[in-house]
């Protein structure tokens, strides 16, 4: 058993029904404190107070923008929340997104600039607090585990493949994935584990059933993706030995047909 008690941080929890929200209880169920990063302070609040209901020291941390400096103060507020001698951060996700849906010709500066702090911004600036940190921990050798901690992107199908009306969003989590992979031939001779999801098809959750209308392939599991789905595939990337690590998941549902 290790020393210490493992923090698992997230950014991007949306409305608390999505990824985000389930990696966080996922991994709390596997004894992990919770940092939780995200713009909507409400929803935030309502899952750290969930989490708090079952026992798990979980921290909200709500931010006004994925920009360096509001990560930075996060981080920060992190440290002094949890501080080293007690807790060792372990896991980290970014899962922050921001999506946009348009013709190239229909698409405004002030989309680019979404994208551009959310994925391109925001994953630097999320994956340079999280690998200074991992720096410090000591490896981990529980189980043969042989790491210091573990960084997880959240990709899109548009991390592999542009089209008719993802210009902008493709082109933020390509960079997504471009970052994943060069930090994990970096840091991986540092015992650090980082690897990209490319989640290839429609995600359950609440925001989604109200903006595409409860579309009817949610309502199978063959057809679309479970938040808990995709958390139990983080969990299993936190546990693999260092002798056998995933940098890339590709994740779908048992009936994808596109
Ligand atoms: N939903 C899908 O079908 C789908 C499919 C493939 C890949 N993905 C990727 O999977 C990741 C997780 O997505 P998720 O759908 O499961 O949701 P989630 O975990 O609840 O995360 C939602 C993320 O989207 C942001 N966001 C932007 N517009 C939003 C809105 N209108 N309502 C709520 N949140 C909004 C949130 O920012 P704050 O937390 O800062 O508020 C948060 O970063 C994202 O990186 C996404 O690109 C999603």
């Amino acid at each position: 058993m290790p020393s210490f008690k493992p923090l698992l941080v997230v950014a991007g929890v949306g409305k608390g029904g999505g990824t985000g929200a389930a990696t966080a209880r996922a991994f709390a169920k596997e004894g992990y404190s919770i940092a939780l990063i995200a713009r909507g302070a409400d929803s935030l609040k309502s899952l750290e107070d969930e989490l708090r209901a079952s026992g798990v020291e979980a921290t909200a941390f709500p931010v006004t923008s994925y920009e360096h400096v509001s990560l930075r103060s996060a981080f920060q507020a992190i440290r002094n929340r949890y501080p080293a001698q007690q807790y060792s951060l372990r896991a980290a996700l970014y899962n922050a997104s921001h999506w946009v849906r348009k013709p190239f010709l229909e698409i405004t500066p002030e989309d680019i600039q979404a994208i551009t702090e959310t994925s391109i911004n925001g994953g630097f600036a999320f994956a340079k607090e999280v690998i200074s940190e991992y720096k410090n921990n000591e490896i981990d050798n529980t189980d043969g585990l042989g790491k210091r901690g573990v960084l997880i992107f959240t990709g899109a199908t548009a991390s592999v493949r542009g089209n008719t009306t993802t210009s902008a969003f493709a082109a933020g989590k390509f960079a997504l994935r471009a970052l994943s992979q060069s930090l994990a031939k970096e840091f991986g001779k540092d015992n650090i584990h980082v690897s990209h999801a490319i989640v290839d098809g429609a995600i359950v959750t609440p925001q989604g059933r109200e903006q595409f209308n409860n579309p009817p392939i949610y309502d199978s599991q063959d057809q679309s993706l479970t938040p808990e789905g995709i958390s139990a595939a983080y969990v299993y990337l936190a546990k693999q030995p260092r002798s056998a690590w995933t940098w890339e998941l590709d994740l779908r549902p048992a009936h994808e047909k596109w």
